[in-house]
């Protein structure tokens, strides 16, 4: 195609500049004079929408939409969603589309975060793993993605403004990791900085984040560009290391000339930023294929991937499947006008939209009442609901959040079902206690209200235009449930643990809460929830035995069989507790899964892959990821909540994580940690001090220094005192 060093050759200093701010909304400068074209750049990240303008008013082409991330996830089926990113590359190909602007792996802190729909999990290596799948598909077909929003992008509210404060383990174990993960496994061609500031620098120009963090320690080599409008002062953005400013036309070059003037922008980074964007347009480029998209196939995809990602909450007395013979209520506007999808930069035109009442219309005898308009229900909708409900053997209500609701741009300010759609529960109960809800939502409801007077509760997500369908086969047991929660379902919004923190002042937010978000938090304090993460029922059963663990290899297998009678897919998930840390760890983390379909009787052994970081957290000391020798056990189970098999292993590591003991710090110190515990307690043991001396405990807290200083006081001399001190400095110089 070209040579990008011999075309930056050919550059004046001008062009260079131009090159690193778009052209428009959705284009970047190409450089025509050269032949070099402009290439288009759209969202993401569950489909392509393709719009003329920055309007998002659906003039978007027309594409498949497919499930939301956080529906994509909760399929827990990595290799369903590469397929998916495969069918959204071709689309990509099919409408020249060079960039897809997703996906997106910004953390969960709160089920109120309002971009929760567009992002995968509450745990990092759950949002690793998929987004490491859907890099891989998308970039299959020739069109790079683009891993957002970098970094530490938990929240809509003054997104633009709002500081976020993350301590460096927090920010490394909870936000980065994700990132890492899929820098790791499959390096996208380009990542999008966030809107916010990071412990008081903003993303897109923190040389922390940029240059420290993602060229350095993630050894990302390909483009950095800003979020639409996120950059506010160009030239020490690029001046960090952002590649290009999106979106354009730029009216700001004369700001980065000025400092390429002064040599704060000098002629290395200049190159180096204006050669990324160059070798982004060749990429382009050299894997542009002429591609006729098959429509009717990726619909069939969407379908699946939103059937697989229904999780089914509750399902009293095997309520569930629906039989073709009943007859069934349909309630709720969105039976009609599918919730399908969630508003922003991500809001598509479908291709093709299935509804719920028609794909459960096709299999049973189905009546209809709209029972809501948005979040209001006048008297005469509850009524013709009520009337519905009652002729009808079974009752399914479509409810959920509405735009209004959830959306990007801000955050949800409760966790619960809008009033109206809740006393249309109440009446519909009263009506016909058969009842089955489906929530449509980006992520977690609180369900309290009604949990105990549902028969079934169906968590469906904003499913894409497939989801009609997928429901549908989903009820009537075509396919068994075979989702699994990634974020807890709190039982109140007040359980969280960021209930106090966020979203914090005018100006910052305070990451407070540290690593103990979403389960990590509920399992470490042993608190109920509503529903645990990983947890989904099916119409099935399964039974996980066997677990062995291969320290060589490092792979954990198990046998997975399915018990019950009809066909099934379980995911195997495994939870790893630390049974000692210098610093303190959360009660377990998920380290690997597998999804594994089994036929009524079959038995399928698993085996789980741990990759590098399974064993290690982020030591702020030694300011990286370390393992820390100790017994840790693997947890195997079907959720976070119901683990199934247990086994201790032994990890060594080449790493002392341990810090030792010095001779400032104090003598619970020296005693807890087995290099000085030895040492110290010969001294104690020689100076008779017992436990049950009243000083004792007292003593414990004294820095060494102290405890030389006490000796005296128990009756004995200075030299005494000198000696002690000298044989503790000498021994701990030895170790
Ligand atoms: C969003 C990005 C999106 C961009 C372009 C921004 O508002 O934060 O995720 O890719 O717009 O639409």
């Amino acid at each position: 195609m070209f040579d990008v060093q011999a075309i930056l050759e050919q550059l004046t200093t001008e062009e260079k500049v131009r090159l690193l701010c778009g052209k428009d909304a959705w284009h970047m400068h190409g450089v025509a004079r050269l032949g070099i074209p402009d290439i288009t750049l759209t969202d993401g990240p569950h489909g392509v929408r393709l719009s003329g303008s920055m309007a998002l008013d659906g003039s978007a082409a027309p594409a498949t939409v497919f499930p939301v991330e956080a529906a994509m996830a909760a399929s827990w089926n990595p290799a369903l969603l590469e397929q998916a990113a495969a069918a959204i590359g071709d689309e990509c190909q099919a409408l020249d589309v060079g960039v897809l602007l997703g996906p997106g792996v910004n953390g969960k802190r709160t089920p109120l975060g309002g971009r929760n729909f567009e992002y995968f999990s509450e745990d990092p290596f759950l949002s690793g793993a998929m987004a490491s799948a859907f890099v891989k598909g998308l970039q299959s077909r020739g069109v790079g993605a683009c891993l957002k929003h970098f970094a530490g992008n938990e929240q809509e509210t003054r997104r633009f403004l709002i500081n976020a404060q993350i301590d460096e383990r927090t920010l490394q174990e909870l936000y980065v990791e994700p990132f890492a993960k899929v820098m790791r496994e499959n390096p996208p061609w380009t990542v999008m900085g966030a809107y916010n500031a990071v412990n008081g620098v903003h993303a897109c120009q923190s040389p922390d984040l940029l240059q420290r963090i993602l060229r350095d320690q993630l050894r990302f080599d390909g483009l950095v560009m800003s979020d639409w409008v996120a950059v506010k002062d160009k030239a020490a953005s690029h001046i960090n290391g952002l590649d290009l400013e999106m979106p354009g036309p730029g009216e700001r070059d004369a700001e980065l000339l000025a400092a390429y003037e002064t040599g704060e922008l000098t002629d290395d980074a200049l190159n180096d930023r204006a050669g990324r964007v160059l070798t982004l347009i060749k990429q382009v480029l050299d894997n542009k294929e002429t591609v006729i998209v098959d429509w009717d196939k990726h619909h069939e995809l969407a379908v699946q991937l939103a059937a697989e990602s229904i999780v089914l909450l509750k399902n009293d007395g095997k309520h569930l499947p629906l039989k073709a013979e009943q007859k069934l209520a349909v309630i709720g506007d969105f039976g009609r006008n599918p919730r399908f999808q969630g508003g922003g930069s991500s809001h598509m035109t479908p291709k093709r939209l299935s509804d719920a009442l028609s794909a459960i219309g096709q299999r049973a005898d189905v009546t209809f009442a709209e029972g809501y308009t948005e979040t209001r229900v006048s008297p005469e909708q509850l009524e013709a609901a009520v009337d519905v409900a009652r002729d009808a053997d079974r009752v399914i209500l479509l409810t959920g959040t509405t735009d209004s609701m959830e959306s990007e741009g801000f955050d949800r300010s409760d966790m619960k079902l809008a009033p109206d759609h809740l006393r249309l529960i109440r009446a519909l109960v009263e009506a016909n206690p058969d009842l089955t809800v489906v929530l449509h939502s980006g992520s977690a409801l609180e369900t309290r209200q009604f949990e105990p007077f549902a028969s079934a509760i169906v968590q469906a997500w904003l499913p894409g235009e497939g989801g009609g369908e997928a429901l549908a086969r989903v009820l009537f047991g075509e396919l068994s449930p075979s989702g699994k929660l990634t974020e807890s379902f709190p039982i109140r919004l007040e359980h969280n643990p960021t209930f106090e923190t966020f979203p914090g002042t005018r100006e910052t937010v305070s990451y407070d809460e540290g690593l103990f978000t979403g389960y990590r938090y509920y399992d470490t304090k042993h608190l109920p929830v509503q529903y645990p993460f990983g947890h989904g029922l099916s119409y099935t059963q399964f039974k996980l035995e066997g677990l062995s663990y291969n320290p060589d290899q490092r792979q954990v297998q198990c046998k997975v069989t399915n018990t019950g009678n009809v066909a099934g897919a379980e995911v195997v998930q495994l939870y790893i507790h630390d049974e000692q840390s210098t610093y303190k760890r959360p009660e377990h983390e998920l380290k690997a899964f597998a999804k594994v379909l089994l036929q009524p009787g079959e038995s399928q052994i698993v085996t789980l892959q741990l990759d590098a970081h399974a064993f290690a957290y982020y030591v702020p000391h030694l300011d990286r990821f370390a393992e820390e020798s100790g017994r840790f056990e693997l947890r195997l189970g079907t959720s976070s909540r119901d683990i199934r098999e247990t086994l201790w292993v032994d990890i060594e590591s080449d790493t002392e994580v341990r810090l030792l003991p010095t001779m400032g710090d104090t003598v619970q110190d020296w005693l807890n940690d087995s290099r000085t515990a030895p040492i110290l307690q010969a001294e104690i043991d020689r100076l008779a001090f017992k436990e049950s001396h009243p000083m004792y405990g007292i003593a414990l807290g004294f820095p060494i220094p102290q405890l030389l200083q006490f000796i005296p006081h128990m009756g004995y001399d200075d030299a005494e005192a000198e000696r002690v001190r000298a044989h503790l400095q000498s021994q701990w110089d030895a170790l």
